[in-house]
């Protein structure tokens, strides 16, 4: 009876873990971590400046909030749909020397506006990068800044793609005044 108890909650569990993994999966990648080369390489290209709002859309185990806060005073912030892996950030986190704040919040990032970011990271699975683009143009401020890891938003122009060897190309996308032109054309509306 008990070895069945145990078996039986050892399977719900599972079920349940697996089922938040795809959720995420389906909401916006899996977990997989931008190596670390490429984190150094995002925060260089951000141009972060003190007092800025930083995102990552799917922030893992908060590697480029934590580089981030660590260069520079700014206010870090991360959505994550998987809780372990949120746990996992929130432990290292305090941990780490850095001069800004990191805050790792459980929710999904679709349903959060982007209006007050500078800078927005993401590393998502290509087919929900013309989303994302078309709400980088509706909610964020001019200025801001969309970089993305490995996957382009064919959506949006790019203002630089970095590539190096080792590491996936970085896409730097920039909110400015014409952009909403630039989706007109790229789409053939
Ligand atoms: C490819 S990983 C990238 C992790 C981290 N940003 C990095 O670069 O190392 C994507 C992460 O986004 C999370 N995720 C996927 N869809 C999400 C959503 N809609 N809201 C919040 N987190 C999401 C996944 O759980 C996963 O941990």
């Amino acid at each position: 009876m008990i070895s069945f108890l145990v078996s039986a909650f050892v399977l719900i569990n599972l079920i349940f873990l697996l089922t938040l993994i795809f959720f995420a999966w389906f909401r916006g990648a899996p977990t997989v971590f931008t190596p670390q080369k490429a984190v150094k390489k995002m925060v260089k290209v951000a141009e972060i400046n003190d007092g800025q709002i930083i995102y990552d859309l799917g922030s893992g185990d908060g590697r480029l909030l934590q580089e981030a806060a660590r260069k520079r005073k700014a206010l870090c912030i991360g959505y994550e749909l998987f809780p372990l892996i949120l746990i996992w950030s929130k432990l290292k986190t305090p941990f780490i020397k850095k001069r800004g704040r990191v805050k790792l919040i459980f929710g999904d990032f679709w349903t959060k506006n982007l209006n007050c970011a500078n800078v927005i990271f993401c590393f998502l699975m290509p087919q929900f990068m013309n989303q994302l683009g078309n709400k980088f143009q509706k909610e964020a401020k001019t200025g801001a800044k969309l970089i993305s890891y490995a996957f382009e938003i064919k959506n949006l122009k790019p203002k630089f793609v970095l590539k190096e060897k080792g590491i996936a190309p970085i896409f730097v996308y920039e909110k400015d005044m014409n952009n909403k032109n630039r989706i007109y054309q790229r789409e053939g509306l």
